[in-house]
């Protein structure tokens, strides 16, 4: 697929994570109708179920073990019919409701008449007549099932995890006029319930009023929303992976070529020499011309030192990659392991001019490593600020002590790294190509990666600090090693 190139990669993600945000708020917003005409369902079955079991509850009162009440006040059909009576307000409809017991029996009449000539008009528009009781009675009677129907309605709420801000409003049942308001605004009223009488004294019917649902119903649907974010934070995870991932290989396979290349070159360079210096010797007869002879061997030798070393430096790092490099631990003091290399590299200093400085400590500063990989990590980092550096640089390499961590620091004065390649610079194969003066400059890549890693093997950490045309400071951080 050689049309899918990381240049369509992050928009194609981006895309599809924008059309999947959309599709999920379409999906929640149709969820959340559907949630909301949910919770206005149930809050209209609570109160209808609550005015039922009132009613029977108000005329079973002194009867409760009779079935036959039970079997009539709570059956549907009853509900319905009395519904349906109540809310029939047609124009000079004259209903009379009548409730009466007696000895045997529970008479429940609905009476329900209209004139038919229109322009006549009753002179009472309903009426109810229940068992003799004063209408100080009936009303503290009513009070006390507006109450118990009210509270009823409140548990009910509760069992069903609905917590609401809710009122009721009470009608006239007769006039239908409003005798009790709720104390919501009107626009944030969420849902309004049917008008319910709740006994049969007929004074008054109970609606109930709910304030603003938005967060019932937000809660009613926390589970739908934690999934639908955790998915799409996963996929934007899952993307920024695997971009992450697609351009580290694409790094990899740039600075892998760039490693092939300039290892070839560096093969390349030393064999032909050496083919070179054999060719002269028997082209021209050099046997007969030692001196001539022994300065074409020594170029030879020399020349294959070099193509060792390199083959040498490839198979280590391949070794240490696949994990099959054995440290030698001991316990050593780093100062004089530090002199060494320094002496040894003594040469390469006064070939680039360069003032090379141990600043050392009073006290000995021993770790517990291997002191031959741990010198390789030294020469690599003083190579490295030698070979990046102009001439005439200053390099410092000293030793501090802070927190039972010993840090030995590598400091130059050459051309820094930039900040977006200084935690690429410890990867594999990795080398920055586009700063001008380094163009030149010949390496594998592989130096900075095998500091990395022998001091990770060691315990330790490595750092950088750098800005661009101030410098490095290379910072090799090891646990000292503390007698206990
Ligand atoms: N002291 C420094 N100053 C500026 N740039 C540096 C310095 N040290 C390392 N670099 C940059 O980091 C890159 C990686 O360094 P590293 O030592 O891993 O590889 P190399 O020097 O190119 O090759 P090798 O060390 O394997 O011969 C270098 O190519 C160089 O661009
Ligand atoms: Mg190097």
């Amino acid at each position: 697929m050689k049309w899918l190139t990381s240049r369509y990669v992050f928009p194609l993600a981006v895309i599809t994570l924008i059309i999947s945000l959309c599709l999920q708020c379409a999906w929640i917003r149709q969820l959340y109708l559907a949630q909301k005409q949910d919770v206005k369902s149930k809050l209209e079955s609570i109160v209808s179920n609550a005015s039922k079991q009132i009613v029977y509850r108000s005329v079973s009162r002194g009867r409760e073990r009779s079935s036959r009440f039970k079997q009539f006040f709570l059956s549907s059909e009853w509900f319905s019919l009395r519904q349906a009576f109540d809310e029939l307000t047609l124009d000079n409809l004259h209903s009379q409701f009548h409730y009466g017991i007696d000895n045997d029996s529970t008479v429940v009449e609905m009476r329900m008449s209209f004139l038919n000539d229109p322009k006549k008009h009753f002179k009472i528009s309903s009426s109810s007549k229940t068992d003799n009781m004063s209408p100080r009675q009936v009303s503290s009677d009513d009070q006390r099932d507006l109450k118990s129907l009210d509270s009823l309605v409140n548990r009910q709420l509760q069992q069903f995890g609905l917590r609401i801000h809710r009122d009721y409003a009470l009608y006239d049942y007769s006039s239908g006029k409003l005798i009790k308001t709720v104390p919501f605004t009107k626009s944030s009223i969420s849902f309004i319930s049917e008008r319910y009488t709740y006994n049969l004294k007929f004074l008054h019917r109970y609606q109930l009023v709910v304030d603003n649902i938005f967060w019932t119903v937000v809660f009613q649907m926390r589970y739908y929303l934690i999934s639908s974010f955790m998915m799409l934070v996963l996929t934007a995870a899952a993307f920024y992976l695997l971009i992450r991932l697609m351009k580290n290989q694409q790094l990899y396979a740039q600075a892998r070529m760039s490693f092939t290349s300039n290892m070839t070159h560096e093969l390349q360079t030393p064999i032909s020499t050496i083919a070179v210096a054999l060719e002269s010797i028997s082209k021209y007869h050099l046997i007969d011309e030692p001196e001539k002879l022994k300065n074409y061997i020594n170029i030879s030798r020399h020349e294959l030192q070099r193509l060792q070393s390199m083959i040498e430096k490839v198979l280590k790092q391949e070794q240490m990659d696949l994990g099959k490099t054995k440290l030698q631990f001991s316990l050593f003091d780093v100062q004089p392991l530090l002199q060494q290399v320094i002496y040894a590299m003594d040469i390469q200093v006064q070939e680039k001019n360069a003032e090379l400085l141990l600043l050392q400590s009073d006290e000995p500063v021993f770790i517990k490593g291997d002191a031959m990989h741990i010198s390789n990590v030294c020469y690599n980092l003083i190579d490295n600020a030698l070979k990046y550096s102009p001439p005439h640089a200053k390099i410092e390499v000293s030793c501090s002590i802070a927190d039972h961590e010993l840090t030995i620091s590598f400091k130059d004065n050459g051309p820094g790294i930039n900040e977006i390649y200084q935690q690429q610079v410890f990867e594999r194969f990795f080398r920055i190509f586009n700063q001008d003066n380094i163009h030149n400059v010949k390496g594998s890549g592989l130096g900075l990666h095998y500091v990395k890693q022998v001091v990770e093997l060691h315990g330790g950490r490595v750092a950088l600090q750098s800005k661009i045309g101030k410098g490095c400071n290379f910072m090799v951080i090891l646990p000292l090693y503390e007698e206990n």
